[in-house]
């Protein structure tokens, strides 16, 4: 044990002491020391006493070539926050989280998803429950440098994604010397939409890097991973969901550009493209019938829930309505003092379009290309929210079935599993080979934001967490997968008689457990029935009907989404859906005006898109299909988000 220790004293004391001299040569990098980046307090945050959050916020060098800079150069420096657990569990962890864009800032993760707070309506913070700090210790990274908080020189900016990975090394090398304590910890990435490929690439990085930390996952959110799958699926989601009717007019033109942007995609042949700018402009062209007047207004559907409308031709970039109050908070001088963002060169912006611009990956692979490599050496998680459009679930799921890993090419012969959360349905499970993919219900691009305790449920039984172990917190919520049910704290058979009066809350959460649990029992004697009787009726109408046994079956399988939704489903998206089903769907959605939801990097995305169309050498402003009416409003608006030099999602 000796040498360990003692090899283990040098790794983390030598770093640390390069670390204090080049940092003690460069004043403005902030001190190494962990105490130097506590924030004590923030402003107008609503502390809870007996339970408070312990914060560490500020700047770490992330650039690997510029290590021997002298103290007068300015270096690319990515921030972060850091939230440590608020409660033990059965071991310790760490999660890192990443916005997509490229460009946008994770404060979206921090302040309107997984994050410990959200805004109050009056100028504050109020803390929420169903934040990932509950258990796990968060790092909420602004990168590449030059997003949010972060910053680089305005000529080193950032283009490819071997390129982050090396800075992110870069910036977990200093991150780790400055909180050793965390070097032991399991630690896992997480994120969403683009950091469909940060994450692989990051993961991929330090697995075959000598920082030497124990990675035990890594968690993607509606991610972007793969356009020659993703891509089409704008369409396919569409039909299914009834935006576009099968050969509409509006169909046969969406058919049309999803057929020239896959040539286009096919045309590349150095690379296996992360995107191509005629494809950006599909997901505009797909839901451009939706376009009409509202109340008086132009209004589009949000393209990170597809419940709501938004104005055009935002489209979903205003949303969610918590933005203008977390600019106006994030921008405040107390603010940015206590967060130790002084040095951040501008002030925050939720996704900047001259970093996402940058950032063109003309020449890395998409990651669908490296997930492979991890899923040899570390589980994955992808999950969907089911409402998003930009990156649906539908273009992850043909992903997947696309994807050769561990030995096979798609999930296989696997069951997809019902998943519950506090009794009702929270969506579907299904793993195979390392990989799991989760499909979430009634969530939008930015599931954290609909449903917290939902997701939180998904991370803690993705990591693996000894529910045994654990009686106290939101591990109290009842939740399955399958037959798999959460084991619940022995307090039911503690409770006494059900009238008696005063109810400590404990009793009360009891109660509602046992309600819960009830309700899930008569829940599955209904379906039980219901499928029964379904049975019957579907082998009579089988009787009946011979030639069709195909689309009965299809019927069949759908009314049991989500409890008997099996693994082949992925496949049957192929075949043809009815306009019938698709508007059935589309009836299911409940149009909560109050639900918002949102995100991150699709709207980035889609002003470069329109950035990239106002090139005149790129192909899209040749095509016809290219500029549209919408496309062009787009466009003007962006010429003058451009030209006034404004981030890159103008609110
Ligand atoms: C503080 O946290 C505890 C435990 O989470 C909770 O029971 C209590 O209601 C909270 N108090 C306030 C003022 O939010
Ligand atoms: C991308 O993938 C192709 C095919 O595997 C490979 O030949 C090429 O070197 C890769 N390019 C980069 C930049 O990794
Ligand atoms: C980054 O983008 C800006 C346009 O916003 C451009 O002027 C600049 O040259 C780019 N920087 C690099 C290093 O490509
Ligand atoms: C899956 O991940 C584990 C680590 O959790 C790894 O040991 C294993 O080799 C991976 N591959 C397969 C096929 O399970
Ligand atoms: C949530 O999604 C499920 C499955 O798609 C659906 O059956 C249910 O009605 C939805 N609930 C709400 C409140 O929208
Ligand atoms: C989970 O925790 C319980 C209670 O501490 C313990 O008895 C059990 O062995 C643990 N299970 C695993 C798989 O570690």
């Amino acid at each position: 044990m000796i040498p360990a220790t003692h090899s283990g004293f040098l790794w983390t004391l030598l770093p640390a002491l390069f670390f204090n001299l080049r940092t003690a040569a460069a004043p403005t990098d902030g001190t190494p020391s962990a105490a130097s980046f506590y924030v004590p307090q923030l402003p107008d945050l609503h502390q809870n006493d007996s339970n408070p959050l312990h914060i560490y916020a500020g700047h770490l060098p992330s650039d690997p070539d510029a290590v021997d800079a002298p103290a007068t150069q300015l270096t690319a420096h990515l921030y972060f926050v850091l939230i440590k657990a608020r409660r033990t569990a059965d071991k310790e962890r760490i999660l890192f989280w990443f916005n997509g864009g490229p460009g946008c800032s994770s404060f979206d993760g921090l302040m309107m998803e997984v994050g410990p707070w959200r805004v109050d309506g009056k100028g504050g913070l109020q803390r929420v429950e169903g934040g990932w700090e509950e258990y796990t210790t968060m790092v909420y990274i602004d990168q590449p440098a030059g997003t949010g908080f972060s910053y680089a020189p305005s000529n080193k900016y950032l283009h490819e994604l071997p390129e982050a990975s090396r800075h992110m090394l870069q910036f977990m090398k200093n991150f780790y010397d400055v909180f050793p304590e965390y070097r032991q910890m399991d630690t896992y990435l997480g994120g969403e939409s683009y950091a469909g490929q940060y994450i692989p690439y990051f993961a991929n990085a330090i697995l075959d890097s000598d920082l030497n930390i124990p990675l035990r996952g890594a968690a993607i959110g509606n991610g972007w991973m793969d356009g020659m799958t993703q891509y089409p699926a704008y369409l396919d989601y569409a039909v299914k969901h009834g935006i576009v009717e099968e050969n509409s007019e509006d169909y046969k033109r969406g058919k049309e550009a999803t057929d020239q942007c896959m040539n286009k995609l096919k045309g590349y042949t150095d690379v296996y493209p992360v995107h191509d700018s005629f494809c950006e402009g599909l997901l505009g062209t797909v839901i451009e019938g939706k376009t009409q007047m509202m109340d008086g207004k132009l209004k589009c559907l949000n393209m990170y829930d597809v419940r709501l409308y938004d104005t055009s031709p935002e489209c979903g970039m205003n949303w969610p309505p918590d933005l203008p109050a977390i600019y106006t908070y994030l921008r405040r001088k107390d603010v940015v003092r206590a967060i130790h963002a002084t040095n951040a060169a501008t002030q925050w912006d939720e996704c900047r379009s001259k970093i996402h611009i940058n950032f063109s990956t003309r020449h890395s692979n998409s990651s669908i290309t490296v997930i492979p490599r991890v899923l040899e050496r570390i589980p994955v998680m992808l999950f969907a929210g089911d409402q998003d459009f930009i990156c649906n679930y539908m273009g992850i799921e043909s992903m997947i079935q696309s994807m050769t890993w561990n030995g096979d090419t798609g999930l296989g012969t696997v069951q997809t599993q019902s998943w519950t959360v506090g009794g009702a349905p929270a969506g579907t499970w299904v793993s195979s080979r390392n990989l799991t993919y989760v499909k979430i219900f009634n969530a939008s691009h930015m599931a954290g934001y609909d449903v917290p305790h939902v997701s939180h449920d998904m991370i803690l039984r993705f990591m693996g967490v000894n529910f045994t172990a654990l009686t106290d917190g939101s591990v109290r919520i009842p939740s399955a997968v399958g037959s798999d049910s959460k084991p619940l704290p022995a307090l039911l058979d503690e409770e006494p008689a059900p009238t008696s009066p005063a109810k400590t809350p404990e009793q009360d959460k009891a109660r509602w457990e046992a309600y819960y649990n009830a309700g899930s029992a008569a829940l599955v004697l209904v379906l039980i029935a219901v499928a029964i009787g379904g049975f019957l009726w579907w082998r009579s109408r089988r009787n009946r009907l011979t030639g069709l046994p195909g689309s009965t079956d299809n019927d069949f399988t759908e009314e049991h989404i989500p409890l008997t939704q099996n693994g082949d489903s992925h496949d049957r998206q192929d075949d043809g859906y009815s306009q019938r089903k698709g508007k059935q769907r589309q009836r299911d959605f409940t149009p909560k005006e109050e639900i918002f939801r949102t995100i991150f990097f699709g709207a980035a995305f889609a002003l470069s898109h329109v950035l990239q169309t106002v090139e005149p050498a790129l192909p899209c402003t040749v095509s016809p299909l290219g500029l549209t009416g919408q496309a062009l409003s787009l466009q003007n608006k962006a010429l003058r988000a451009r030209s006034s030099k404004k981030a890159g999602k103008s609110l």
